[in-house]
């Protein structure tokens, strides 16, 4: 529950004797001059290569939970279908069908796949910008640029990027035959390079729509493994560049502890996860092109605590962390055949950013507890609050933050939380604690509604000021 704000001169005296759980905010009344601007639809999803036509034939919820996304924007959400088998995947002008490929294991994906033309119909039919991408893992450029000619014909007014190859950087580790080993920053870059030029040759117009880099790594202690800054220093030429619409990585938990829940979704963690970037974001900017993550999510390999509420915590604050540091749109996995408990955290990112204009973060990002002020023009519309501690049993400690410079007489706010940092999900749905909730409602496996009664707490501002309890792995949304 929002503590009412009858006795700020006691609340604020008690902040000071207990330590780490009292905080203190500052909003700004109108947004600073570090906030950064937001885009329209800063969040998008990803739908991996293979997987395309499945979702768009015959899977639910995910396409619903896109729609519920859409909704809340106003805008169709932005897509990318991308991914290893991008890689993978041989087009087929003859092949009537969306996609082909041999699998025993229905959930692994395949190693080799054919795709035919309809599969950009699918693109076309969704109708929204996208990203796709095409494979260079295999070394057969004629094959490529075959397939980038059909894709631009059949869908070219919803391409919003095109990837020449996913996660170059890994190419070795997947055998693949473009590479050349030891398979470093020049090496890569020059592949890239020269690949990219051979693509603007046969696309021609309209440019620039290349998405360049996506790789899987960033290690900055290693500085021949390819990276963004060397194909912008050193790779690209002018052509390359100017064919370049973004440039892009992927991001995972690093170094991950799949052990360590506690740890892995600490705010302070999410900030120097993401620190990665910031030379890459400064150099994509001063070449006057946005920095994305093409791919994110918890960790590289499917762990357990990738499911638990903590991960939706993860992906929540680092969402919004990513599009305060300028890095937009990102693109996440949040759901399969059932809802898994990120999507809760995506689904509040973008229920907080959309409508924004600016973003601004207030905390010093060393801690558990994230601060974000979003403005509608001039205007303070919302802030976030999200308590990163770890909860598993016992004794729930509890955070409040008293935000002062507020300007209603009256706020409201939607709560996302769940029984512990562990809940996941379930398929069948029938255990109510198993959910996590948003403003006291679930989402529903078979078509992502709103399930439950919609829970909106209020708190009342006095002199400006009004304190907020967030309980150990929660987060809150207030509007302002
Ligand atoms: C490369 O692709 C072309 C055109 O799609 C095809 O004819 C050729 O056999 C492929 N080459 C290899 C080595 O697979
Ligand atoms: C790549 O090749 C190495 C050496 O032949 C082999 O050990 C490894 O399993 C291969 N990896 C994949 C993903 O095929
Ligand atoms: C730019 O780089 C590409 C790729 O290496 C190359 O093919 C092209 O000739 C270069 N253009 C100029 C003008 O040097
Ligand atoms: C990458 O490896 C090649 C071949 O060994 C070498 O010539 C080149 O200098 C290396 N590049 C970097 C950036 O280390
Ligand atoms: C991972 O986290 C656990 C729990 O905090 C800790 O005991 C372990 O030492 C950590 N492992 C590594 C490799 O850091
Ligand atoms: C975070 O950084 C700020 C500013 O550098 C410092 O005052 C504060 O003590 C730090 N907090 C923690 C929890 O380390
Ligand atoms: C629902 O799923 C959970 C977890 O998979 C399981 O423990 C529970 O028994 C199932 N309930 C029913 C009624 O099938």
């Amino acid at each position: 529950m929002i503590s009412q704000a009858r006795h700020i001169g006691f609340l604020a005296s008690l902040a000071m004797q207990s330590a780490a759980s009292s905080l203190q905010y500052a909003i700004p009344s109108k947004p600073p001059q570090n906030a950064t601007p937001l885009e329209p639809t800063p969040i998008g999803m990803l739908f991996e290569f293979y997987m395309w036509p499945s979702y768009m034939t015959n899977i639910t919820p995910p396409m619903h939970c896109v729609e519920r996304l859409s909704d809340i924007y106003g805008h169709k959400t932005p897509i990318r279908i991308g991914g290893t088998t991008q890689d993978r995947a041989t087009y087929d002008p003859d092949f009537d069908g969306y996609i082909s490929y041999i699998n025993d294991d229905p959930l692994v994906a395949p190693m080799e796949l054919t795709y035919g033309p309809k599969f950009w119909d699918l693109i076309a039919k969704y109708d929204t910008e996208s990203m796709l991408g095409f494979n260079r893992g295999d070394n057969n450029r004629t094959n490529m640029l075959s397939a980038v000619l059909e894709a631009r014909r059949r869908a070219g007014s919803q391409l919003w990027a095109v990837e020449i190859g996913n996660e170059p950087d890994v190419y070795n580790m997947w055998n693949k035959s473009i590479v050349v080993p030891p398979w470093n920053a020049s090496q890569e870059g020059e592949s890239a390079a020269d690949w990219a030029q051979s693509f603007i040759d046969v696309w021609e117009e309209p440019l620039p729509i290349i998405a360049a880099g996506s790789y899987a790594v960033t290690f900055p202690d290693n500085p021949n493994w390819p990276n963004v800054p060397y194909l912008i220093n050193t790779a690209f030429n002018h052509s390359g560049k100017a064919g370049v619409k973004t440039y892009s990585g992927h991001l995972y938990a690093a170094p991950p502890n799949e052990t360590d829940l506690a740890g892995e979704m600490n705010h302070a963690k999410t900030v120097s996860d993401l620190a990665v970037f910031t030379e890459s974001i400064a150099l994509s900017h001063s070449e006057g092109r946005p920095f994305i993550l093409g791919e994110t999510s918890f960790h590289p390999y499917d762990v357990h605590m990738d499911e638990t509420f903590g991960a939706a915590l993860a992906a929540l604050d680092k969402s919004m962390r990513a599009v305060t540091m300028g890095i937009q749109p990102l693109f996440n996995w949040w759901s399969d055949d059932q809802i898994n408990a990120p999507f809760y955290g995506g689904y509040m990112a973008v229920l907080a950013l959309a409508d924004g204009t600016r973003i601004v973060e207030l905390d010093e990002g060393n801690s558990s507890y994230a601060v974000y002020v979003i403005y509608s023009g001039q205007i303070a519309s919302k802030i976030l609050l999200v308590n990163t501690d770890y909860y598993a049993s016992g004794v729930r400690a509890e955070a409040r933050f008293t935000l002062t410079g507020l300007r209603a007489s009256r706020v409201s706010a939607l709560r996302l939380t769940a029984q512990s940092s562990e809940v996941v999900t379930t398929r069948n749905q029938t255990q109510p604690s198993a959910h996590p909730t948003l403003g006291g409602q679930w989402f529903s496996n078979a078509d992502c509604s709103s399930l439950g009664s919609r829970k909106i707490e209020t708190a009342r501002v006095a002199r400006g000021t009004a304190t907020f309890s967030l309980k150990a792995s929660e987060a809150l949304l207030i509007y302002v």
